[in-house]
């Protein structure tokens, strides 16, 4: 039993639910948990802390550099800047605008089970927060890039409507597979590219998004908006290139996410990114991305593995 005094048990204690630090994450990872609930009581005082410093520090930059779609996601969430969000009341007030919920989870999602969460309107949801001591480094997602940044873009109902289609996709791609006229190993390496692509695709839209809104340029990534530093970077810095987005640049260009992004890519509207959505549907039915251009993000096996899963499931 642990005792005030149990080495192990004190080790924990103080770290709360910080990423990368969380005994609580731990055991539910090493239990094969990846669908848990938020055990709010867990959080520390610098826990919510860092909350509080992060939601102060960014939300003038929200004001001018995000789009009005998430200013208004912000006003329809009532997240407190005083308290990290418990989901179930996010959920309160996200379910009846689009259907979404955020789904708490341990860790990382594998890709095909990620886009298949999203088909059906749920978002895998990070619950620990990162350490107070770095506020703009990201080792891996945390609630604040989760909730403060993604969450608010789905109380919209044409993003909402992106993502769900995005899951589609993902969907069509792990089917398709199976049926290519192809070697089982080369039907792998054509998946392979596929979900590099849908990865590029979802990384420099949903991620890192610009949006023309009247005669400026405004942020709808959720990387972006939920990064101190580069959502002004995003848009003031001339270090970084901004071009109208063209599907075909998009799905060959390989990123990097140890730095600032130095070239973005800028919709219309979310009308628009929904069309685009539809035309990589296409371009994957027509074997348009069985081959992209190499490179990051690499593929791990438990991404392909569970297109290759989701692929016998849906054949059954
Ligand atoms: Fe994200």
């Amino acid at each position: 039993m642990a005792t005030l005094t149990d080495p192990a048990a004190s080790a924990h204690a103080p770290l709360g639910l910080t990423t990368t630090q969380s005994a609580f994450i731990e055991r539910a990872q090493a239990a094969g948990e990846l669908f848990i609930s938020q055990p709010y009581e867990l959080y520390s005082a610098e826990n919510q802390e860092t909350w509080r410093r992060l939601y102060r520090a960014i939300r003038p930059k929200w004001e001018k550099y995000a789009t009005p779609q998430f200013r208004a996601g912000l006003d329809n969430l009532m997240l407190s800047p005083e308290a990290i969000p418990r989901l179930s009341e996010v959920n309160d007030k996200l379910s009846p605008l689009s259907g979404f919920k955020a789904k708490a989870v341990s860790g990382y999602v594998p890709a095909y089970l990620f886009f298949d969460c999203l088909r059906t309107r749920n978002f895998p949801t990070t619950i620990t927060i990162r350490d107070g001591s770095r506020l703009d480094y990201l080792p891996e997602p945390d609630i604040f890039h989760d909730v403060a940044g993604h969450v608010p873009m789905h109380t919209d109902r044409r993003f909402s409507d992106v993502l769900v289609r995005f899951g589609e996709v993902a969907r069509f791609a792990a089917k398709r597979a199976g049926t290519l006229p192809a070697t089982p190993d080369e039907q792998r390496q054509r998946l392979e590219s596929n979900i590099k692509a849908l990865a590029r695709f979802f990384w420099f839209t949903i991620e890192f998004g610009l949006m023309r809104s009247g005669s400026e340029l405004k942020v709808y990534g959720s990387g972006l908006l939920s990064s101190l530093g580069e959502l002004e970077h995003s848009i003031d810095s001339s270090d970084v290139q901004r071009f109208p987005i063209r599907l075909e640049w998009v799905v060959n260009q390989y990123f990097e996410i140890d730095h600032y992004q130095p070239l973005l890519f800028i919709v219309d509207s979310f009308d628009h990114l929904f069309d685009l959505v539809g035309h990589l549907e296409e371009w994957l039915h027509r074997g348009r991305l069985d081959h992209v251009a190499p490179g990051e993000p690499l593929v791990n096996a438990a991404d392909l593995q569970s297109f290759l899963d989701a692929r016998l499931e849906l054949d059954a």
